[in-house]
C-alpha cells in the first residue's frame, strides 16, 4: 500500500520546466534578507573588500559543496527533506526529521518580518513616507495589537497562493517574474547611490564613490590572526545562511529538478546569482548609509538598518526618496517572498512524500499551523513582551529566539550531520555520481570530497561553538 502510494506520488510529481525555472527559483531561496541586511553590514563591520575576498573563497568552495550536496541529494531520492535521508540510508531518518522542523521554525517569524516590509512599501507607494521617519514609527508598528497579524497575513496569504498553484504554475512561473524584476531595482538603486553627495552641519561633504570606496578596497588596517579568522567565519556564517543551506529547501528544489539538466552548471549559476545580489546590495546601501551618517552609521544591522535607517535617509531626498522608497520596499519584498516560498515548499513537500497527501491539503494545514505560530510571534512583541538572554550574548524576543535557535543550533547541526552521513557513512561517490549522471565532467571532485569529509564538517563546527557562545 504504502509501495503503491509512493510510485503514484513519483508520477504525479511536480517538476521545474527547465534549467532556468530551476535556478531562478533556488536563487530566489537564497535571495532574501540576509543579502540585503546582513552581508553589507559584516562587509562594512570586516575589512570591506577583504570580506569580499574571503567570502568568494568560500563561496565556491565551502558553499558550492554544501549546496551541491543538497541538491543532488533531493534529485537522487526525489523525495522532500522529510524522507530524502529515508531513502538514502534508512538509519538516518531521523537527520530527515530535523531538517523538517528547521524551516518550519523559520516560516512563521519570516512572514512576519514580511509582513512589515508590506507596511512600508505601502506607506511608500501611498506618498506617506515621512512618517516612517517619525520616532517610535517602527516600534508602535511591530508592537501594535492587529495591524502586524494584518500585514502577516498578507505576506502569508501570498506566499501560500504560490505554493498552492504547485512548482511549475507557482513557484517557477512567479520566480521567472520577480527575480528579474529585483536584479533590475538593484542595480538601478546602487548606480544611484554612487552619486550621491550630502554637507553635514559640520560642513563636511561625503559622496557616495567615497563610500564604496571604503567597501570596495581591502582594509588591512590594524587586522591580527584572530581578526583574520574572525572574518572567515563571519562570512562562513553569512554563506551558511544566504544559500540557504541545511534547511531542507535545496532537497525539496532538487527533487523537482530534471535528470538531463547540469547539476554543476546550476549550482554555479545560483552562487553567481546570489553573490552578484549580495555584492550589489552592499554597493547600494553602503555608499547611501555612508553619505548620510558617516562610517558610525555602517553598524547598523538587521531590522534597524531596513526599517530605521535607511528611511531617514530616503526622507532626506524629497520626493525622490519616496519613489526609491518605494522601489526599495518592493525589491526587499520580491527578496522575501521567493525566499518564504521556498521554506513553505520544503515543509509542503515534506508533507506530500511522507502521507502522500495532496499538495492542496498539505500547504492548507501547513499554511495554517504555521499562521498560528506568527500570530503568536506578533503577540511576542504585544502582550508577551520579554526579554531573554540568548548564550551568544544577545537579549531577545520570541522572534530572535527563534531565529537563533534555528540559525545558531539546528542549522549548523544539521550541517554537520549531512557531511558525516555523505562523507563517510554513503561515501561521496553517492553525490559524484548524481552530478555525472548524463556523462558531465566534473572537475571538482577531488575538492568535493576533501570538503565534505573534511573540511567542511569542522567549519561547521566552529560556527556552531561560536553560536552557542563557546567560542
Ligand atoms: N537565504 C535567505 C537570505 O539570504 C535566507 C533564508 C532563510 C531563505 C530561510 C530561506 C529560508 O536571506
Amino acid at each position: 500500500m504504502e509501495n503503491n502510494s509512493k510510485s503514484e506520488n513519483k508520477k504525479e510529481r511536480n517538476s521545474f520546466t527547465g534549467s532556468l525555472g530551476f535556478v531562478l527559483a533556488a536563487a530566489g531561496s537564497a535571495v532574501g534578507l540576509g543579502n540585503i541586511w546582513r552581508f553589507p553590514y559584516c562587509a562594512a563591520k570586516d575589512g570591506g573588500g577583504l570580506f569580499l575576498l574571503v567570502y568568494l573563497v568560500f563561496a565556491l568552495t565551502f558553499g558550492f559543496t554544501l549546496l551541491i550536496t543538497e541538491v543532488a541529494l533531493g534529485r537522487k531520492t526525489q523525495q522532500g527533506p522529510l524522507t530524502a535521508y529515508r531513502e538514502l540510508q534508512p538509519k538516518w531518518k531521523w537527520l530527515g526529521i530535523f531538517s523538517f522542523v528547521v524551516p518550519f521554525i523559520i516560516y512563521p517569524y519570516y512572514c512576519v518580518i514580511g509582513g512589515w516590509v508590506i507596511k512600508y512599501m505601502f506607506t511608500y507607494m501611498i506618498g506617506k513616507g515621512s512618517l516612517a521617519v517619525q520616532d517610535g514609527f517602527f516600534n508602535s508598528f511591530i508592537s501594535g495589537s492587529w495591524q502586524p497579524i494584518l500585514f502577516t497575513f498578507l505576506f502569508a496569504g501570498a506566499c501560500f497562493y504560490i505554493v498552492y498553484k504547485g512548482v511549475e504554475d507557482g513557484i517557477e512561473k512567479f520566480s521567472k517574474i520577480l527575480m528579474p524584476i529585483l536584479a533590475v531595482i538593484v542595480i538601478f538603486i546602487s548606480f544611484y547611490a554612487l552619486f550621491l553627495k550630502f554637507t553635514d552641519s559640520d560642513g563636511v561633504t561625503r559622496t557616495g564613490l567615497q563610500g564604496a570606496k571604503i567597501y570596495l578596497i581591502p582594509n588591512f588596517k590594524g587586522l591580527t590572526f584572530r581578526g583574520f579568522l574572525h572574518i572567515c567565519l563571519d562570512a562562513i556564517g553569512q554563506l551558511f545562511y544566504s544559500l540557504s543551506i541545511a534547511m531542507g529547501i535545496m532537497i525539496a528544489y532538487g527533487s523537482y529538478m530534471k535528470k538531463e539538466v547540469n547539476l554543476e552548471k546550476s549550482v554555479n549559476q545560483i552562487i553567481a546569482f546570489d553573490t552578484g545580489i549580495a555584492f550589489l546590495a552592499g554597493l547600494m546601501i553602503i555608499p547611501t548609509v555612508f553619505v548620510f551618517s558617516d562610517v558610525d552609521g555602517l553598524k547598523t544591522a538587521g531590522t534597524s538598518l531596513i526599517f530605521v535607517a535607511l528611511p531617514k535617509i530616503f526622507n532626506s531626498l524629497g520626493i525622490f526618496g519616496y519613489i526609491l522608497g518605494a522601489l526599495f520596499f518592493v525589491m526587499v519584498l520580491f527578496a522575501a517572498i521567493t525566499s518564504a516560498v521556498s521554506i513553505l515548499e520544503a515543509i509542503t513537500a515534506s508533507y506530500i512524500d511522507k502521507y502522500g497527501w495532496s499538495r492542496k491539503k498539505s500547504v492548507l494545514i501547513l499554511g495554517a499551523a504555521t499562521f498560528v505560530v506568527s500570530i503568536i510571534v506578533c503577540l511576542g512583541y504585544n502582550v508577551w513582551v520579554f526579554k531573554l538572554k540568548l548564550p551568544n550574548g544577545s537579549v531577545g524576543q520570541i522572534l530572535d529566539v527563534l531565529d537563533y535557535g534555528a540559525n545558531n543550533v539546528l542549522m549548523p547541526l544539521i550541517g554537520i550531520l549531512t557531511c558525516i552521513l555523505i562523507g563517510w557513512v554513503c561515501k561521496p561517490q553517492t553525490i559524484l555520481d548524481e552530478i555525472t549522471l548524463n556523462g558531465e565532467k566534473f572537475n571538482r571532485a577531488g575538492l568535493y570530497k576533501v570538503m565534505i569529509k573534511f573540511i567542511a564538517p569542522v567549519l561547521l563546527f566552529v560556527i556552531l561553538l561560536t553560536g552557542l557562545g563557546i567560542l
